[in-house]
């Protein structure tokens, strides 16, 4: 399906393409040209179907007019306005209507672009709370291995990939990483497994080896998403929740892929009945239709940050210039209408037991090691042959072939596909696997 003309080849050249093979793909061009609803179309028109909403982004379904429509009438109205000492109404707008859906209390919304910005934000959130609250020693974070928080050098220092980070050096000094939650006795567990609460106590060493009082925050994705779905053991985020209260340290979780549905519930906070001081979001606020972050906090930090200061002047000295773009802020706003009106978080909650099942009854396939699942995310992690990630590396090529389109990290194929799925679709995205699966 590539491209064997030469001369498209060399045209290929001067776009740098992001975590991607650049040599192999602009051997052999993967790519979409037009997309809708569950599906996208190659420029030779062959249709592949979207397991994984994109890059976890396109929750109610490939472009939506009323998204697009609401962006063309943004850009011919107002285009551009600077977020710093200025502002326009649908920034305003879309922080409230985003506070309907956040956990309670977590109700002020800093804007960035990208989720990335939202975890480097969330960190000098967490600096700048404990600084005004008379304690700056808290300058230490503490992290989980397995973990994605974005590739600004902050979320760098906190995620535990290590391709991510070995090019890097630290990045940041002072984060620690608790051990992960892939218990080998929790494989082919659906949904939260019952064994590793207890891993949650690695941040009590922490605290008794570094001391509780220099720690700023913990960062944790509820369900590690980007490593390939590592749900919550029952417990494990309570109890860090109570550690942190005992030691005074910010519980933000780094909601990223979880937020907007993708666990059946608004945030995987409310899923898991467990509420962190500080939530980053991202990808489906505006359906990826437009680029957005954002940062919801407990209006306790916001208040001291903003009350800590003198009467006049700028509390909080972070921003980007595109903070709130206007294009965005209207994407994000067409986008709340969708979840309001087509009710697309209920309907991932309806569908979640059947894509369960659906995804488990691959566990038969030849190869298939582990699936774990929750909400409307699963993993399916093939055995390692050929070094770790060849054989992902491998699939990716034959389920592109074969009309899917999933992501992969290493050998665990992630299935998160647009909360608009409906069991037709469902059928089709496990046929498609198992037929690859077998074709190994
Ligand atoms: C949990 C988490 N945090 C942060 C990010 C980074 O988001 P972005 O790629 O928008 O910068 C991602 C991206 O997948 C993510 O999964």
């Amino acid at each position: 399906m590539g491209h064997a003309d030469p001369q498209v080849k060399s045209t290929l050249q001067p776009y740098w393409m992001p975590f991607s093979p650049n040599k192999e793909f602009k051997a052999e061009p993967k790519m979409f040209s037009r997309a809708k609803g569950m599906y996208f179309y190659t420029p030779e028109g062959q249709e592949v179907i979207d397991a994984s909403a994109g890059l976890f982004c396109v929750a109610a379904g490939h472009c939506r007019e009323e998204i697009a429509q609401a962006v063309y009438e943004q850009l011919q109205t107002l285009d551009f306005t600077a977020p710093f000492l200025r502002a326009h109404p649908k920034a305003f707008e879309l922080a409230e209507r985003v506070t309907h859906y956040t956990p309670a209390g977590l109700n002020r919304v800093f804007f960035t672009n990208s989720g990335s910005e939202a975890v480097d934000t969330a960190m000098k959130m967490a600096l700048a709370y404990h600084r005004v609250q008379g304690q700056p020693q808290r300058q230490l974070f503490v992290a989980r291995e397995r973990a994605y928080h974005g590739v600004n050098m902050g979320g760098v220092a906190l995620a535990g990939m290590v391709n991510n980070r070995r090019a890097y050096g630290p990045g940041l000094a002072g984060v620690y990483h608790m051990r992960h939650t892939a218990l080998p006795e929790n494989r082919f567990v659906k949904g939260q497994p019952e064994k590793g609460a207890d891993l949650a106590d690695d941040l009590l060493r922490f605290c008794n080896l570094y001391g509780g009082e220099n720690i700023a925050a913990v960062f944790v994705e509820p369900t590690a998403g980007s490593f390939g779905c590592l749900p919550p053991p029952k417990g494990y985020l309570n109890r860090l929740r109570e550690i942190c209260d005992q030691q005074g340290i910010l519980l933000v979780f780094d909601e990223v892929i979880t937020g907007w549905g993708r666990m059946g519930a608004n945030f995987a906070a409310q899923a898991f009945g467990v509420t962190p001081d500080l939530l980053t979001m991202a990808k489906a606020i505006t359906n990826g239709a437009q680029p957005m972050g954002a940062v919801a906090a407990k209006q306790g930090i916001y208040d001291a940050i903003t009350e800590a200061g003198p009467a006049k002047g700028i509390e909080f000295f972070h921003g980007y210039t595109y903070s709130a773009h206007p294009a965005s802020c209207a994407a994000g706003l067409a986008m709340m209408d969708l979840f309001a009106k087509e009710r697309l978080i209920e309907r991932a909650a309806a569908m979640a037991p059947k894509f369960a099942d659906a995804i488990h009854s691959l566990a038969d396939c030849p190869g298939v090691v582990d699936i774990r699942s929750v909400g409307l995310m699963a993993a399916v992690e093939v055995a390692a042959v050929g070094g770790p990630g060849a054989r992902g590396h491998e699939a990716q090529k034959r389920l592109y072939d074969a009309g899917l389109n999933l992501k992969s990290t290493g050998d665990s194929l992630i299935v998160a596909p647009p909360l608009v799925m409906e069991d037709k679709h469902l059928d089709e995205i496990v046929g498609k696997l198992r037929a690859v699966l077998k074709s190994f």
